[in-house]
């Protein structure tokens, strides 16, 4: 058995018993079946298919929620809690469409650890690829879930190999399949021999487990077909000496990624996996903040905010703002100070995201996730504290790839285009920028999609017919240096300067010529397509 090792052996063990994680994954390739099966293994529902539910049956669900209701907020399951065994599962959900978001990547701030789930038939994706490299500016460790393996899938070693190489990481087997598609009966536990046998029957029965002395156990025989078992004992004995061997430390680098095989429709291997996050963690991490980094051990509270969700009911402007909790042991009614506006705020009523229905959150330890509702008071990045004045820092917020300007269809409501503008940008949903000279408002955004979803929600939660048109610039970039440099710098650059909603300057342009000659000609300054938040 594998050592259960903390990094942190004196975590109290209500945070020493946290997982905060979340899943990364090309669309299709099973997450939302996985979550499905986490939740199932959790407690959390008592039937699969409930975290797929569409029209009537998923109403009735939200109906439930109580607090819905009352305040007319809807949440989807933006981070989900449930027990497992001796831990406490903070599953954190990355937004899922193919058009990317930065919403995506701040997600990635608030966990400490990601699973990795790969499609068996299609191997590394491009939308992992993506995500992967978002982990691993971070360093994060990565469990990873080959899924689908009852259908027709790749050669395990190939897979093994796509990863290392297109991923740049090592891997090292948890499990072995045994047999592919029709044929796949199982899987090997290459870290606790075992042997896990699959039930196609019945898709939401566990595996059946059998304990093996190592692969040359007789047992094997009664289980496993000769030809399928003397290509494990190859296999596995091929494995072993070519791929690395599982290493706590280097799995905790981000250098090292297990690697189990299943299929999460069939309930199989989602066990071994959960019991790999529990047994392996992390537990919650060390945050870094300015001025000083933030320990999960440390008695008082501290939390960020990475999201900032809407309401999806028009009629209210409340939001829900889901903070990490980086140390202590928050209560409920708490009074926290918040950092940017450096005002007391009384938390009568945070969620927490159980699973089976949303709570109001009594207490919550470092590691969890809590939604804080509010009228726009909190923002992404937005430190809260017993009082220290800390920054937790590495939240980014990234230059838009596409701009365009936006208009309000009638003249006389800019006002109030200005004010959805600053809430949208304040939520994260887009980039808005002043310019300098003349009026209207330029919005960024990362894909095409969101310029839509922008006006609809313009229209729909303020009566505002807007018109989004081209804008003469293709870039923005932020501008740091000296105070002076940076004045003088915008006078001699009329034209191309904007505000963003937090005031800072902007440096707009359709050119990455201009970009260069500004780094060249005005050495004291920086252009940066990435502004830490906080
Ligand atoms: P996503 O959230 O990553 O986009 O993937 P999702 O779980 O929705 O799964 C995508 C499709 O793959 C679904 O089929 C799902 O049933 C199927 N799937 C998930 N896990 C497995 C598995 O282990 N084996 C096999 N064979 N299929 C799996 P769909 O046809 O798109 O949807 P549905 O009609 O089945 O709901």
């Amino acid at each position: 058995m594998l050592d259960r090792a903390h990094n942190k052996p004196d975590l109290p063990a209500e945070i020493a018993r946290r997982r905060t994680f979340a899943i990364i994954s090309h669309p299709d390739a099973g997450k939302t079946t996985l979550t499905e099966k986490f939740l199932l293994y959790g407690g959390a529902i008592q039937m699969a298919g409930q975290v797929r539910a569409k029209g009537e049956a998923r109403r009735t669900r939200s109906d439930f929620m109580q607090m819905e209701k009352d305040r007319g907020i809807s949440v989807s399951a933006s981070a989900m809690s449930f027990e497992f065994g001796t831990f406490w599962f903070n599953l954190v959900d990355t937004p899922g469409h193919s058009d990317f978001s930065e919403d995506t990547y701040r997600t990635l701030t608030a966990v400490d650890a990601a699973v990795m789930v790969i499609d068996g038939a299609k191997g590394v994706e491009s939308q992992t690829q993506k995500l992967f490299e978002v982990c691993r500016l971070r360093d994060l460790p990565i469990l990873t879930f080959c899924n689908k393996m009852d259908r027709e899938s790749r050669d395990t070693f190939e897979i093994i190999d796509e990863i290392q190489e297109n991923l740049a990481i090592d891997v090292t087997p948890a499990s072995w399949p045994i047999g592919v598609g029709r044929d796949f009966l199982g899987c090997y536990d290459m870290l606790n021999d075992r042997l896990e046998l699959m039930d196609r029957a019945d898709r939401n029965t566990v595996a059946k487990s059998v304990s093996i002395e190592g692969l040359d156990d007789p047992k094997l025989e009664q289980h496993i077909p000769a030809d399928l078992l003397e290509k494990l004992r190859e296999d596995v004995e091929m494995a072993r000496e070519l791929l690395p061997a599982f290493d706590r430390q280097n799995f905790l680098d981000g250098t090292l990624t297990p690697i189990w095989f299943g299929s999460a429709i069939n309930s199989f291997g989602v066990r071994e996996l959960m019991r790999g996050i529990g047994d392996f963690g992390p537990e919650p991490q060390v945050r870094p903040a300015e001025p000083r980094a933030v320990s999960p051990d440390e008695n008082k509270v501290a939390g960020f905010v990475f999201k900032v969700q809407a309401n999806m009911d028009p009629k209210h402007r409340d939001r829900v703002a889901f903070v990490r909790l980086c140390s202590g042991h928050f209560k409920r009614g708490m009074k926290v100070h918040h950092v940017r506006s450096k005002k007391p705020m009384a938390v009568s009523n945070p969620v927490m995201f159980l699973a089976s229905d949303r709570e109001l959150a009594e207490e919550a330890w470092a590691g969890d996730i809590i939604g804080i509702p509010n009228h726009g008071q909190l923002r992404i990045g937005d430190a809260l504290t017993e009082g220290e004045d800390l920054k937790f820092t590495g939240i980014p917020s990234f230059a838009p790839e596409l701009l365009q300007s936006v208009r309000a269809g009638d003249p006389l409501k800019a006002k109030h285009l200005d004010k959805a503008l600053q809430q949208f940008a304040e939520e994260g949903a887009a980039k808005i920028f002043k310019p300098m000279i003349g009026s209207g408002a330029i919005v960024g955004v990362v894909g095409q999609l969101q310029f839509e979803v922008l006006a609809s929600r313009i229209e729909l939660e303020y009566g505002l017919p807007v018109r989004f048109e081209p804008s003469q610039f293709t870039s923005a970039r932020w501008i740091s240096g000296p105070q002076a440099e940076i004045d003088r710098f915008a006078n001699a650059n009329k034209g191309h300067m904007a505000m963003d909603h937090d005031g800072d300057p902007v440096f707009l342009t359709r050119l990455q010529w201009d970009i260069d000659r500004v780094e060249r000609d005005w050495p004291d300054l920086k252009l940066t397509a990435i502004k830490q938040m906080m």
